[in-house]
């Protein structure tokens, strides 16, 4: 139970996953890609009212005010909200991904972030290594309670396991079912990276599928939900974005079900292997 703008509202029951320095993340959250800088903070707060308690923002979506206003009106406490930002292209290097997150900061009104991401690799510009390294100085120095990464590859990762101290705590890349990620999930695994799953249901693209249709049919729930669950009962944090309240509450109401071991796969079996976004090699150059 907790107090939002006012009103008392009780979180949605998520789960959380255990990332690998300890620190639980809910495995459901609120994603603000894409939604204008002037609506964010109305639109976290009906998120918050509906429930979620986790908000995924990046420099990049220019929108890391109205996330801080909203959690300033909100009156929820520091450690009820889970709050993940991410380094834009243009900070790559150890001090400016530093003083990034310090600016991320004063405009989320917080002195820690929960997560704070690498939002691309650019391996053109090969400074991730070097990033990284301002990110092992952040979560020495608390200003990030857990540090991960987005959009990396293998072989970027192998990378940092070679060149530097803190696994990340996630990986976070474009996953839904015509995107499964089969080998880097499985990567993920081995090493204790926790997998985040961005566009989760393809910006409304996996929603079409016939064999989604059907299944939300069988289990008389959305499309929408039967792809949530689908993320995770594989285990992985989803946070989809929804400008529409009604919506917001769909999608995170997806822990009254489950769907079988022979539907889990009908829905793997969708997968193309086809992305929305840019390869992660080619973007931010
Ligand atoms: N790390 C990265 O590089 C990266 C890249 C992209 C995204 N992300 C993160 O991932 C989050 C989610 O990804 P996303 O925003 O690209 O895509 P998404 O969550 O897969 O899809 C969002 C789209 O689906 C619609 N939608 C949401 N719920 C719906 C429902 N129940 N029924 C029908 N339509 C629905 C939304 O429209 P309405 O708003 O009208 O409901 C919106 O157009 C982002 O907000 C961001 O935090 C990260």
């Amino acid at each position: 139970m907790g107090t939002v703008n006012g009103m008392t509202v009780e979180g949605a029951t998520v789960p959380t996953i255990t990332l690998n320095n300890g620190v639980e993340i809910p495995q459901f959250g609120f994603g603000v890609f894409q939604i204008p800088p002037a609506d964010t903070a109305k639109t976290t707060l009906s998120a918050f009212e509906a429930g979620y308690r986790h908000i995924d923002t990046a420099q990049m979506y220019q929108n890391e005010e109205g996330v801080g206003q909203a959690i300033a009106d909100s009156g929820l406490g520091r450690d009820e909200v889970f709050v993940t930002t991410k380094l834009n292209n243009d900070g790559h290097g150890t001090e400016s991904a530093v003083s990034a997150l310090e600016a991320s900061l004063r405009r989320l009104r917080l002195d820690h972030v929960d997560l704070y991401l690498i939002h691309w690799p650019i391996p053109a510009k090969d400074l991730y290594v070097q990033t990284w390294k301002g990110f092992e100085r952040l979560l020495a120095d608390g200003k990030a309670r857990a540090i991960g990464v987005s959009n990396f590859q293998p072989e970027h990762l192998d990378r940092l396991a070679r060149e530097t101290k803190v696994v990340p705590a996630v990986n976070q890349i474009e996953l839904h079912p015509r995107l499964g990620q089969v080998e880097l999930r499985k990567y993920h695994e081995q090493r204790g990276i926790a997998t985040e799953a961005w566009s989760p249901i393809g910006q409304g693209d996996s929603l079409t599928e016939d064999r989604i249709v059907e299944l939300a049919g069988k289990y008389d729930r959305s499309p929408a939900q039967i792809v949530l669950r689908w993320h995770i009962q594989h285990g992985s944090i989803v946070f989809p974005k929804s400008s529409n309240p009604e919506r917001m509450r769909e999608n995170i109401d997806v822990f009254g079900f489950e769907l079988t071991d022979d539907d889990m796969t009908a829905i793997d079996n969708l997968n193309q292997e086809k992305r929305r976004g840019p390869h992660p090699n080619l973007f931010g150059a």
